[in-house]
């Protein structure tokens, strides 16, 4: 099973000791240290943002916000919601929504799992391969609806599209930019140096950590809930999906093992939680 695979790997094992601790009552212990986190967060790197210029073309530039929608944009408390099975019957709903801004990935469904991930959107990745995955290109009329409906349930919220590494349709451009503000970044170069310097030196990071690093340029305390990479729930044992969204019967998949190294995020992060610098939930919230 995945449970025996990890423990197999000499690395988690001290994680999962430490955990097993967290797990026994420990984490209402949870102790914010303001300190740390502005020791570490993100903006201070904002100074090498000049090193990355891109040219772009007229029509894009006329999609394009005069200002970016968080520009000066700052929160007190900010929930970052990974999308892991872990969040499967956690209650953790109301809590999230109580957080003052919400960062989601990926479009990611809520309504049918309020109790769960909340029901509040401030904002969510949008990475166009989700038109292909979830809303058959757009191909059909009862697509478009689809999709459209799906977008109006998010009125007001950013929603944070890669535009300089993927291709995106123009009608879609279009029908996005006149419902929503959009912040166009590309800031993974940068990102990737600033993780680096925590030592975390990856191929490609996961969405989930890039929401984070956001997070923290315009946030003063981060929980994070939806971040366990693992097939197997760290409160039971039991089986877990990979998603928490994902139909009944998906089995876990390892397909981050492809594109992300999610087990060195998730325990860097783990490290930052001990530290006091975010919070990192990873049982029931009460
Ligand atoms: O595929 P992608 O990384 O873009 O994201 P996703 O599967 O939609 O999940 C969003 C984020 O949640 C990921 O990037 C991870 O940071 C986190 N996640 C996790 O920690 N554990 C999981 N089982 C699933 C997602």
């Amino acid at each position: 099973s995945q449970f025996a695979l990890n423990f197999l790997d000499p690395s988690f094992i001290p994680l999962t000791h430490a955990l097993n601790e967290e797990l026994q009552g420990k984490s209402s212990k949870w102790k914010f240290n303001r300190t740390a986190f502005y020791q570490q967060r993100y903006y201070d790197y904002v100074g090498y943002l000049h090193k990355y210029v891109f040219s772009i073309n007229n029509n894009l530039k006329s999609l394009l916000p005069d200002a970016s929608p968080i520009q000066n944009k700052h929160y007190n408390v900010c929930a970052v919601v990974g999308n892991s099975g872990i969040l499967t019957g956690s209650h953790c709903g109301p809590e999230i929504d109580s957080a003052d801004f919400i960062f989601r990935c990926n479009f990611a469904p809520t309504e049918s799992y309020y109790k769960d991930v909340g029901r509040k959107t401030n904002l969510t990745t949008f990475n166009p391969s989700i038109l292909e995955r979830y809303y058959n290109n757009l191909l059909t009329i009862q697509d478009r609806n689809n999709f459209f409906l799906n977008l109006k349930k998010l009125e007001g919220a950013i929603l944070w599209i890669p535009v300089f590494t993927y291709h995106i349709h123009k009608t879609v451009n279009l029908l996005i930019t006149t419902l929503y503000h959009i912040i166009f970044l590309n800031s993974r170069n940068l990102l990737h140096l600033y993780w680096k310097t925590k030592n975390l030196s990856l191929k490609r990071l996961s969405t989930g950590i890039l929401m984070y690093t956001l997070a923290s340029a315009m946030c003063e305390e981060i929980h994070l809930y939806g971040f366990w990479p693992f097939g197997w729930d760290p409160n039971t044992g039991k089986e877990l999906p990979y998603h928490y969204y994902d139909k009944k019967g998906i089995k876990f998949t390892t397909k981050w093992q492809e594109t992300h190294e999610l087990p060195s995020e998730f325990k860097l992060l783990y490290k930052m939680h001990g530290e006091g610098v975010t919070k990192l939930s990873l049982s029931h919230c009460s």
